[in-house]
């Protein structure tokens, strides 16, 4: 995700400032019922799910120029064309198969990725969108409507996860980073979870209840992880905060299950965990977008900013391999998309046009340099029941990293 205008205005505005307004009131009557602290993660969800009002149920613009923050695929379709070769190579092998494409955002990459697939020979019998916004559902069936026409037969939405088995691949670029996370505050003797309170002084029936970071002493259960985290990238100072990902085993071991046989591509900002927790990141990597504006108060704009915290990509293999995976890559996002062959599709994409091939050479310089995409992003593999080198992993393995 990346902020493009960090100079735009700060608040919402108009019917923006009214639906914040509720979902704030929303918010606070969560912390009361739940006795006046509310788990940082239980918070995080409700801003970002609760029905109608959560920044993902809600009908906030979210991504491109208008919305919040900007995507690989909303950068370029070089993303997408690249993401369709590494598909082909699977399908290919497979035969045949299917794709089931998490968070689809504006529809963009389900755009490219088709239209490339197409090019290659390679169309999924059936592409699978799971989203939980019924505005991005909607936008997302606009795009293809308007740029596949001819595709759009193969394309179905989901609410869940399929339930018939499949062959084929499951991808998400920037989901991981949307699940809400636990946060806690490190003590030699002692581990706190932070939560939310309502400050002192104001209270639901006040016009406007303000949040406060709250701390309560950890369970066992994050004791222990707390431990575990330590040992992997600290030692830490008195006072260290960071955050984890409670349900990221749960929730991938779900949304994969029903792939029989194929691969699993991840796509988001992080790290492998001994990076994630080093003692200089004391601060964690909880990070919001509102309006191209980066920030690190998920208190602000609430509903119509995202929150979302970095990838610890060492979790995600330990969940991956519960649930029957094996490992096939992980590497940049900048090496992925080298391995792909990234300078074939630029010319592809420019057929011969001067112009059009300098436009997109920009493009692939915003998703591949370490200071814009390259780096912070990272690419992830998994198979199941099946084997095969993957092209975009094959010039950089990061997977003794994790
Ligand atoms: C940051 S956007 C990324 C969109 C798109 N993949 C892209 O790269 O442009 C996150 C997407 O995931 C969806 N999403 C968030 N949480 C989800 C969940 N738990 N299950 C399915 N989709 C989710 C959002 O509605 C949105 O479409």
């Amino acid at each position: 995700m990346m902020p493009r205008d960090r100079d735009r205005d700060r608040d919402g505005d108009g019917d923006g400032a009214a639906h914040s307004a509720r979902v704030r009131e929303h918010l606070a009557s969560a912390v009361n019922a739940a006795g006046g602290w509310l788990s940082f993660e239980r918070f995080m969800e409700l801003a970002l799910y609760a029905p109608g009002l959560g920044y993902y149920s809600g009908g906030a613009a979210k991504l491109g120029a208008g919305g919040d923050f900007t995507t690989a695929p909303e950068v370029s379709r070089l993303f997408g064309a690249c993401v369709a070769v590494q598909c082909a190579e699977v399908l290919r092998k497979l035969s045949a198969g299917s794709v089931l494409e998490i968070g689809a955002g504006s529809g963009r990459l389900a755009v490219d990725l088709l239209a490339r697939l197409e090019g290659l020979g390679q169309l999924p019998a059936k592409y699978w969108i799971l989203e939980v916004s019924a505005d991005l559902r909607q936008r997302q069936r606009e795009h293809l409507e308007k740029w596949l026409p001819q595709l759009l037969h193969r394309v179905h939405w989901l609410d869940r996860p399929p339930e018939e088995a499949f062959d084929g691949v499951i991808l998400a670029n920037e989901v991981l980073d949307a699940l809400p996370v636990a946060r806690f505050r490190w003590h030699p003797s002692a581990v706190e979870e932070l939560g939310v309170e309502i400050r002192a002084g104001t209270s639901v029936a006040a016009r406007v209840p303000e949040f406060v970071w709250g701390a309560r002493p950890a369970n066992a259960a994050m004791r222990n992880i707390c431990r575990e985290l330590a040992e992997a990238g600290g030692p830490w100072d008195d006072g260290y905060v960071s955050e984890y990902c409670p349900r990221l085993g749960a929730w991938t071991g779900a949304v994969t299950q029903s792939l029989r046989k194929g691969a699993v591509l991840w796509f988001d900002y992080g790290l492998p965990r001994a990076q994630y927790y080093l003692p200089e990141r004391h601060e964690g990597t909880l990070v919001c977008h509102f309006r191209h504006r980066l920030s690190d108060d998920p208190f602000e704009n609430l509903g119509l900013q995202d929150i979302s915290a970095w990838v610890d990509f060492t979790r995600v293999a330990e969940a991956s391999r519960e649930s029957g995976f094996e490992l096939a890559g992980f590497t940049t996002q900048a090496y992925f998309l080298a391995g792909l062959q990234i300078d074939q599709e630029m010319q592809l994409a420019a057929g011969g046009d001067a112009n059009q091939f300098a436009r997109l050479a920009n493009q692939a310089r915003q998703l591949m340099m370490p200071g814009e995409m390259g780096e912070r992003f990272k690419a992830m593999a998994w198979l199941r029941e099946f084997e095969m080198p993957l092209s975009g992993f094959a010039l950089q393995d990061l997977r003794h990293s994790l």
